[in-house]
């Protein structure tokens, strides 16, 4: 792994309390010039990285925590991802895959349908984003059931297209002012076992009063509620939708574009409850940074003939080696080390949450944690302000951490993630807990 060739004290280090005169001037170009619409966590300035080492433009050295929201699977330039990004790049750099053939586009279908769960032949469309696979997953079980209406979940997030936002349900900002949005989409309540929400009470209510299962194309799922809050449902809920799509020909798509590619040490999420979709959604961690998705859909599904859908740049060639090289880095040590580094990193927050009685909730799997704060541990009141001043304390000691939901840190670093990264990290965390509570 790239950060055995460090010596531990290499990072984290703070020089200069950040951000320093270089990012500084970065970011002021940036506000600037950039759309008031990003988000920009806190004033952090990339200039390169190592494993899980970040460095910002004054030098300063962070432990990364939240790999560019889960996107960073194999870590910071991984040399056998960066050698099969430069050589396919030494090649050619574009031909459009939606209209001539090479190897690599091939090549990553094959494996991709090969690593989706379940026996049956699947068939892979790529795209460039998550947004982009969710997109094209609505244009997909509409045409092939024919039917109008799609099911999301309370607090589910599934990007930032048309389509995507309709099926968003996490927050409100990312809908309102944009209407009128897709028609025929209706949400429902997501399991939420620390909050005691049955995910499965409400959903004969709907079919009762509202919505006719027969007119239902597709459920789309989150086996595990990413920007919503890294919330884990019952098992139950999860086969429990896989029964109901089974009876009224709906389709099951599962949105694993954070969730995938390794990171609950398993390829894909829904393999621990042991469900398997009609179209799986991949992105983000599987180009390691490199901007690709896709679209992995039984063969009996993928049904939409030549012409119906393309992209210019989806399944760019230099994005598929990052992809391939990807997909081999996570099977040959990023799945066993997120299992492992994972239970490490488990067990503790569970000892932080012991001693930190703002640490309501510790779940995960692999290298997915949330980590949920609450005000008091029998209202679980959200601690909302102590999450934001928890990222900008951590920040300022080199340790970087993402929220999600209203109140939960979301672990998700890359899956190369070593024992003294994971060690540190936790001892930062814990420095930042001791002074926000004095
Ligand atoms: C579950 C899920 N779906 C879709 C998306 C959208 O992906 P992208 O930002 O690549 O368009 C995200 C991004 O955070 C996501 O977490």
């Amino acid at each position: 792994m790239p950060t055995k060739t460090m010596t531990k004290n290499d990072y984290p280090r703070i020089r200069v309390t950040p951000p320093g005169p270089k990012a500084s001037r970065i970011i002021a170009q940036d506000r600037a010039w950039s759309s008031p619409s990003y988000i920009k966590a806190y004033p952090l300035a990339v200039t390169g990285g190592k494993g899980a080492m970040v460095e910002d433009a004054d030098g300063n050295r962070y432990i990364d925590f939240m790999a560019g929201i889960a996107v960073s699977s194999t870590g910071y330039n991984h040399p056998k991802v960066v050698a099969a990004v430069q050589e396919a790049a030494g090649r050619f750099l574009h031909i459009c895959g939606t209209d001539f053939f090479y190897e690599s586009m091939s090549a990553l279908c094959e494996r991709l349908a090969k690593i989706a769960p379940g026996k049956d032949k699947k068939r892979v469309f790529l795209t460039n984003s998550g947004t982009e696979a969710v997109e094209g997953a609505v244009k997909l079980a509409r045409y092939h059931t024919r039917r109008p209406h799609l099911l999301a979940f309370q607090g589910a997030f599934h990007g930032r297209s048309y389509a995507a936002i309709t099926l968003t349900a996490s927050k409100v900002k990312y809908r309102a002012g944009f209407g009128p949005l897709l028609p025929e989409v209706s949400h429902l309540p997501y399991d939420n076992p620390y909050r005691g929400v049955d995910g499965l009470s409400g959903a004969m209510d709907l079919f009762e009063k509202k919505v006719s299962p027969k007119d239902v194309a597709a459920v789309f799922m989150e086996p595990v509620l990413g920007e919503g809050g890294y919330v884990f449902p019952r098992p139950e809920f999860v086969r429990w939708w896989r029964r109901f799509c089974d009876e009224h020909g709906i389709l099951l798509v599962f949105d694993e574009i954070q969730s995938g590619v390794g990171r609950t040490g398993k390829w894909w999420a829904c393999e621990h409850p042991g469900v398997e979709p009609d179209i799986l959604l991949t992105a983000k961690g599987l180009g390691s940074g490199m901007p690709i998705g896709a679209i992995v859909a039984k063969e009996s599904v993928m049904t939409w003939p030549r012409g119906t859908h393309g992209s210019t740049f989806g399944g760019n060639p230099v994005c598929c080696a990052a992809a391939l090289a990807t997909l081999d880095v996570v099977e040959s040590e990023g799945m066993a080390n997120a299992r492992r580094i994972g239970e490490r990193l488990t067990s503790g927050l569970l000892r932080l949450q012991r001693k930190h009685p703002c640490i309501g909730d510790v779940r995960g799997q692999g290298l997915m944690i949330g980590v949920e704060f609450v005000k008091d541990r029998r209202t679980k009141e959200p601690a909302s302000e102590l999450v934001e001043k928890l990222e900008q304390t951590a920040f300022g000691k080199g340790l970087l951490l993402l929220s999600c939901g209203r109140s939960t840190i979301r672990i998700a670093p890359p899956l190369v993630l070593t024992d003294y990264d994971a060690d540190t990290g936790l001892s930062i965390l814990d420095d930042c807990l001791t002074e926000l509570s004095r």
